[in-house]
This record gives structure tokens, sequence and C-alpha cells, in this order.
């Protein structure tokens, strides 16, 4: 199961790719948002996180305009509200991604669980092919990779 969200700058562009993964056979979990109405991103990050980190899927999709906001947005609950930052949250690694070649190192080095995508920076065919490869790629459990990994998470 892919857990995927977006802001109002990536909701056309989610719902291409829900229906890519869809028509491979590969349940999405759509978090929203569902409209074009402004709204904001680090919301959107943290449902898609939370199921990440819960264990209730396996991988995130993240889509803003840039991808980049995203890939900075996570959560963090002080008690007030929420606090946001997805690379701050112990567990996510989520990486931005415009080629196919970062989305597959991504995994293979870094091994990523949360990919994230700029609806105004890639259009829907790189985007899904972008998410093909993410999806389809195993880490590499080589010890050097592991090793990293557990320098930072
Ligand atoms: C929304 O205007 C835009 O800031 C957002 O989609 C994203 O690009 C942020 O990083």
């Amino acid at each position: 199961m892919i857990a995927i969200g977006s802001d109002h700058g990536g909701v056309e562009l989610k719902e291409k790719v829900i229906k890519h993964l869809q028509a491979r056979g590969i349940e999405c979990e759509d978090t929203g948002c569902y409209s074009t109405e402004s709204c904001d991103y680090p919301v959107y990050a943290k449902k898609v996180t939370d199921l990440v980190t819960s264990g209730k899927c396996e991988l995130g999709i993240l889509i803003c305009g840039t991808g980049i906001g995203m890939s900075m947005a996570a959560n963090k609950e002080d008690g007030i509200g929420i606090s946001i930052a997805a690379n701050k949250i112990k567990g996510v690694r989520a990486a931005v991604c415009s080629d196919c070649f970062s989305a597959e190192a991504t995994k293979q080095h870094n091994n990523a669980n949360v990919l994230c995508m700029g609806a105004r920076v890639i259009g829907e065919g790189l985007a899904c092919k972008i998410a093909d490869i993410f999806i389809d790629t195993p880490f590499s459990n080589d010890e050097r990779h592991i090793r990293r990994i557990s320098m930072f998470d």
C-alpha cells in the first residue's frame, strides 16, 4: 500500500499518479488534499508520514509545487499544535526526485521511504516513471549503506 498526498499545487498530478499506480494493481491510500483550494502542505506531509512510520503503508509519495516543501515538512506533535518538518521524523527518509536516476539511487543507497515530487517541475509522464522506479527498486542492503543510514536515522 502506498500513502499519497499533496497540497493544492500537486493535487492534479496526484490524481494522475494514483490512476497510473492503480492501473498497475498498486493500492493507494489517498490522504488528500482533494481540491485546488489553497491549503498547507505540512498537513498532508504529516498524514502520509504517519501512515509510513506506523507501518500501515510501506512507502509514501508527496506532491506539492516543487516537492521541496513536502520534503522538509513532516510531523512533530509538540502539545500545542503541529509543528512540522518529513525528514525531522524518526524513520522518515524523504527524497525529492525530478529524475529517474535519483529515484533509483535514493532507494538503493538511502533506503528512502517517501518520494517527493514537484508538480511545477515535472510532468505526468516523468512523475509516473519516477514513482514506478521508486516503488520497484529495492534497497541494496549493502553494509556501507546500512552504516551510513544508521548515522542519521
Ligand atoms: C504552494 O504555493 C507551494 O508553496 C507549495 O506547493 C510547495 O511548492 C512548497 O514547497
